[in-house]
């Protein structure tokens, strides 16, 4: 198969996300087979040599990978890795390359991941002009794709300059969880949906992703992104083009994009009005954090997409670090029915409107919740819901992390999950009235949901978190 033979040029190789996903991914695409011929070169800033970073690599995936490692597969697996010092030079790296690829099956898909920060990827763009790793390969991208709209135009021109657009995969992970797929399963594949996906039924649309996690030792990029950069602006408001979007023509990228970009076309900019930013209690203590930080550790917002199916439905969008729970849904809240025949203490609406929830967490669920009734006399009602939970399907074994599977789609040159220079640019030209003017930040109690502001942000209506 075409995908047999790939070469994986690990940038930023001994960073946080190699460890976590990137590498454990790599390894999982490889023993089930998904990326059989597979050469692994990893590259930079430390010195390492190619036995250490193996060692490094067994750690990373002992550590985060999904299946515990057999020795045989492992042993199979760390024969196919390199590494370069990024000292060594664009020449070095050329000729790891070129040994890596000396006894593969031609035709070779290699890819160029760029897991470092947006600075150093100018950088990683000119090492591989350098050593001749244009042609035939392809590049990976990781967010933040710039800071606002004139960082995001010149990264874009520089990475233009030398790869085509087509080269270019900008990965945008929360697109490759599942329950961010089922968005447009649930949407596109039925008819009891679609039809009362619109201003009509829907009353207002979630999106919440509160983290346990504070820093994890990311302070130094964590300052001077926040997140808004970290997580909305890119995140946040991917997965709400997915819920956003009109039914696009055909699965292929193109109509995907097209569909997406209109939504952000759509989007009015964000005002700094709607937007709650937030830091929690203890951040300007934090090694590495100034201590004026004025960076948000939290932001809730209200956004507005002002087109004919859309119009006068809030999305309220949320999130932050050292939060109550850690969570990722995106939650349609319908609108009531126009009438209740079911006395008063019935229990009807007193839950809240009904939902569809998708959770995108590593177990993926999709729920929907509604009134049904008691049993026994009477009419009292009460809260239930239905759900489909991939965990619990027979297909549970089947699940691809989601780095694991838009890697495997990059390999067999997949752009439909990937996300695009204009519409990014897009993004960070709505958020530029909220850059240019940021609200200060509330402090807010680790362990909370936020500042209290947020509650007057979504009235009258409520925050569906906690369950
Ligand atoms: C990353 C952000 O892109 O996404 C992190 O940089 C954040 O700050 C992470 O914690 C969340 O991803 P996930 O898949 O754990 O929800």
């Amino acid at each position: 198969a075409l995908q047999d033979s790939t070469t994986f040029v690990l940038f930023g190789a001994t960073g946080d996300l190699s460890r976590r996903k990137l590498l454990p991914g790599l390894f999982h695409l490889f023993d089930t087979h998904l990326l059989a011929d597979l050469r692994v070169i990893g590259t930079s800033l430390e010195d390492l040599t190619r036995d250490e970073f193996v060692a490094w690599a067994k750690d990373a995936v002992t550590e985060f990978g999904k299946h515990p490692t057999d020795t045989k597969v492992w042993n199979a697996f760390a024969k196919r890795l390199y590494y370069v010092p990024g000292s060594a030079g664009p020449a070095a790296l050329r000729n790891v390359v070129t040994e890596a690829e000396q006894d593969m099956a031609p035709p070779i898909q290699r890819l160029h991941y760029l897991s470092v920060p947006p600075k150093a990827a100018l950088d990683v763009i000119q090492t591989l002009e350098a050593a001749d790793l244009v042609k035939d390969s392809r590049v990976i991208m990781e967010k933040p794709f710039g800071t606002d709209l004139a960082s995001a135009v010149k990264l874009n021109g520089a990475v233009h300059a030398v790869f085509d657009e087509e080269q270019v995969y900008r990965i945008d992970h929360f697109l490759g969880k599942e329950a961010a797929l089922n968005i447009l399963a649930f949407r596109f594949a039925n008819g009891l949906f679609e039809p009362i996906w619109h201003r009509n039924f829907i009353d207002h649309v979630q999106i919440d992703v509160p983290e346990v996690l504070g820093l994890e030792g990311r302070a130094a990029f964590y300052e001077g992104t926040g997140s808004y950069r970290d997580m909305v602006v890119t995140h946040l408001f991917q997965v709400l083009a997915f819920t956003a979007m009109e039914p696009p023509t055909s699965l292929d990228p193109a109509s995907i994009t097209e569909e997406k970009n209109k939504v952000f076309r759509s989007m009015l900019p964000i005002e700094p009005t709607d937007v709650v930013r937030g830091q929690y209690q203890g951040y300007r203590d934090e090694k590495g954090v100034s201590l004026e930080s004025e960076t948000e550790t939290f932001v809730a917002l209200k956004c507005r997409i002002d087109n004919w199916r859309w119009a006068g439905v809030p999305f309220y969008l949320r999130t932050g670090k050292k939060l109550a729970e850690g969570q990722r849904i995106i939650s349609i809240a319908f609108k009531e029915p126009p009438k209740s025949m079911f006395p008063a203490g019935s229990g009807v609406g007193q839950q809240g409107p009904d939902h569809l929830t998708f959770d995108l967490a590593d177990e993926a669920r999709v729920s929907l919740s509604f009134y049904g009734k008691h049993p026994g006399p009477g009419f009292r009602l009460d809260k239930v819901s239905m759900q489909f939970a991939v965990q619990d399907t027979d297909w549970a074994g089947a699940v691809l992390e989601a780095y694991e599977r838009l890697i495997y789609d990059a390999v067999r040159g997949d752009h439909t999950l990937f996300t695009t220079a204009d519409g990014i640019e897009r993004l960070w030209e709505i958020s530029q009235p909220l850059l240019d003017n940021p609200p200060p930040v509330r402090p807010y109690a680790p362990g909370s949901w936020g500042p209290n502001q947020i509650h007057q942000l979504v009235a009258p209506n409520a925050w569906r978190l906690p369950f």
